[in-house]
């Protein structure tokens, strides 16, 4: 299979790039990546010298670069990572998130859909169903309510991708993933901000009461299960994929301060973030029938190799927290 890949030198999708390479999933890998402030070509030093690799540094809201892209290399399949993807970032500045998100993402349809690509899988978010309340789950019918610029461009692109499957028969599939952890993360999201805070004896910011509840999954399971509904998921069709492990924020934090053996009172409330869902919970049921997949990976193993990664890569924190990180850490937090 020849696979183009969008967003590939950020997290999740230098994740799935490398799974790729190493299992040989695809002969050929086309990267498309404009290289943010996300993304990140150190994330792919251990392939990019493999001779089915191939990187192009540009934007997907560039039509035509998109399209002749896809021309040059007439992939068997798209699997759409690239977007602006943090909450806190949406809430200071939208415009980048209906740019990339919603209008890249129309892009890349549109050049797919000309081109008759044979697959075209949308990776999304559980954060298109807002915020939760108990005892429901979300299944794959539950209605969108997103509650920031994020997730509402994010359920935006959702509806486009789908409505190019009824009216125009692209072989579209949508993925929605809950919260992320795992080595690469960019140290704006939770997990990988609290290591490396705590690493430096630095304050940890904790919104509100802490009590949120998100449903965590590791990495390298949902680059798994991207693969499995790539390859036996329907088309037409939304898959939740979940790590089945619910935590308010308060433990995910305390069992990281244990971990590195460092006092809870560097955990410091600040004021709560505006719109901030309360509660994340998925169901996972239709994914594991279609597909086989199921996480295989427990949190507290997931988060023990997440802490060792940092610790082991002290260099690589340090070069993403410089220069751009500085500005925006002073945005987001200074005023809390
Ligand atoms: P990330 O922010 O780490 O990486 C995003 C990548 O997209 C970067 O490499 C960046 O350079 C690239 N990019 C951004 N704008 C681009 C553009 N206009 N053109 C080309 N490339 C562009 O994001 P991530 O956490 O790896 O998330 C990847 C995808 O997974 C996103 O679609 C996100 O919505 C979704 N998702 C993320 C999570 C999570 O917990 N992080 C959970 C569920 C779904
Ligand atoms: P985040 O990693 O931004 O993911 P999302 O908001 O997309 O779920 O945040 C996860 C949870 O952690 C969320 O409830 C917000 C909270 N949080 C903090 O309490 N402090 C922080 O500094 C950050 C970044 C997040």
């Amino acid at each position: 299979m020849k696979l183009l890949v969008t967003g590939g030198a950020g997290f999740i999708g230098s994740a799935f790039v490398r799974l790729a390479v190493k299992n040989r999933w695809a002969s050929r890998l086309i990267n498309l990546d404009k290289l943010t402030y996300a993304g990140n070509l150190e994330n792919l030093i251990s392939i990019e010298k493999d001779p089915g690799y191939r990187f192009v540094h540009g934007d997907i809201c560039d039509s035509a670069l998109v399209r002749l892209v896809l021309e040059e290399e007439r992939p068997d399949a798209i699997v759409h990572f690239a977007a602006e993807s943090h909450v806190d970032r949406s809430i200071l500045g939208p415009a980048a998130f209906v740019e990339t998100n919603v209008r890249g993402t129309f892009a890349l349809l549109e050049a797919a859909r000309a081109l008759k690509t044979p697959r075209f899988l949308h990776v999304s978010t559980d954060e298109v169903y807002g915020s939760i309340d108990e005892p429901d789950d979300a299944d794959e019918a539950y209605p969108l309510k997103p509650s920031s610029p994020y997730s509402a461009s994010k359920a935006g692109s959702d509806l486009l991708a789908l409505s190019y499957v009824t009216t125009f028969k692209l072989p579209v599939v949508v993925t929605r993933a809950s919260n992320n952890y795992g080595p690469f993360q960019f140290p704006e999201k939770l997990i990988p901000l609290m290591i490396s805070n705590a690493m430096d004896d630095k304050p940890l910011p904790i919104y509100g009461d802490g009590m949120q509840i998100r449903d965590w999954l590791f990495v390298e399971d949902h680059c798994r299960a991207i693969w499995a509904a790539l390859n036996h998921g329907q088309v037409g069709e939304i898959y939740n994929i979940g790590g089945s492990r619910a935590l308010p924020n308060r433990e995910v934090v305390q069992l990281i301060l244990a971990q590195l053996d460092k006092p809870l009172s560097l955990m410091t409330p600040v004021t709560d973030r505006p719109g901030h869902d309360r509660r994340y919970a998925i169901t996972t049921e239709k994914i594991e029938q279609a597909t086989g997949w199921h996480a295989e990976v427990p949190f507290e193993q997931g988060l023990a190799e997440t802490i060792q990664w940092y610790r082991e890569n002290r260099a690589w924190t340090a070069r993403v927290k410089s220069g751009e990180y500085l500005g925006y850490y002073e945005n987001n937090y200074s005023h809390r």
